[in-house]
């Protein structure tokens, strides 16, 4: 049973945490913290970054956190957070792409992108593509990004439906959102394995956690999936299969690591189960291309 008792010491690293503010963004940040990293806690909402700051700095740990300002719904802001941080820091040791929106109502980003697809993954893989430099300045970085379950109920990207140019079903999106992530997971590592780069990238999943995720659903929903899983994790046990590919050594470049109980609903980390979509080769390249065009990024492999 791997509990953040088992995080080696992070003195000295450096830690950027996405959605931090709140939710397994937030107890990843301070589990971070108490094993004695330096975590920016990267929020859109400058008021709850700082609250959340000071709720970690109260506890007196080995580490610190710090203030970061970024709307992933915006490749500016990506860009603009993206800046501060090489201005303010010589290196990242590790990059939590957590952040994350689910069946909000039809909306789209700066760019014009369905909010889920642009949030949760082409916010983070500009964000990633911005600080990849710093990341692989020293060896052994990691970029771990926060994908779910869910990945297994979309088959494939429709690009064809990305700026809402046809229908909008919100947990499809959602589910193509996750499924993005993953893929974007495994397909970075192999082209990290083959530029021989030394930097880890790997994929989690917290099971069923309670956050406020669900602040969009519907009760009736909501009573439903309660029904279903019936109990949710508190956000501290969600936040390990995160917190474990961070830090632990046995974790693999390319791995996808979430709750070991039945179905990866509750549990403590283990590895999880990736569906073929998320393993598909073509389309993580097709969807790399799409990504690099979307957001005029090329990663300086
Ligand atoms: N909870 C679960 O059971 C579960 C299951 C599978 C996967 N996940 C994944 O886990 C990750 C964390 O979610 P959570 O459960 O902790 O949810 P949460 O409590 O709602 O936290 C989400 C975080 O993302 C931030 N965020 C949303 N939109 C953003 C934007 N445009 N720019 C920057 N930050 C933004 C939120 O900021 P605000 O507070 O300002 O809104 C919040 O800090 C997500 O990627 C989610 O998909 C969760």
């Amino acid at each position: 049973m791997w509990t953040k008792e088992n995080i080696p010491d992070q003195s000295g690293k450096i830690a950027i945490v996405t959605g931090a503010n709140t939710g397994i963004g937030f107890e990843t940040a301070l589990a971070l913290c108490e094993a004695g990293a330096r975590v920016v806690i990267a929020g859109r909402d400058i008021e709850k970054v700082k609250q959340a700051v000071s709720e970690i700095n109260n506890r007196g740990f080995k580490g610190v956190a710090e203030e970061g300002v970024i709307d992933l719904a915006s490749l500016e802001s990506v860009k603009a957070f993206a800046e501060a941080i090489k201005a303010n820091y010589n290196k990242i040791d590790i990059l939590i792409n957590n952040a994350g929106v689910m069946i909000p109502p039809a909306g789209q980003t700066a760019e014009g992108y369905e909010l889920q697809f642009g949030i949760n993954f082409l916010g983070h893989f500009a964000l990633t593509g911005r600080l990849y430099p710093l990341l692989k300045k020293h060896p052994g970085a990691r970029v771990v990004t926060v994908s779910s379950g869910a990945h297994r109920f979309a088959t494939n990207v429709d690009f064809e439906n990305l700026k809402l140019e046809q229908s909008y079903d919100p947990y499809r999106e959602y589910a193509i959102s996750k499924l993005a992530d993953l893929q974007f997971t495994i397909e970075f590592q192999r082209r990290l394995n083959s530029s021989g780069i030394d930097l880890l990238s790997a994929g989690a999943h917290p099971g069923v956690t309670e956050t406020e995720l669900s602040r969009h659903m519907p009760e009736a929903d909501y009573q439903a999936a309660l029904e279903r899983f019936k109990t949710l994790m508190p956000a501290w046990q969600g936040a390990l299969p995160t917190l474990f590919a961070a830090t632990a050594t046995e974790v693999k470049g390319g791995g996808y690591y979430g709750p070991d109980g039945e179905h990866e609903l509750h549990g403590y980390p283990a590895p999880a189960n990736i569906s073929e979509a998320a393993n598909d080769e073509n389309q993580g390249t097709q969807l790399w291309a799409f990504a690099e065009k979307a957001t005029g990024l090329k990663y300086p492999f």
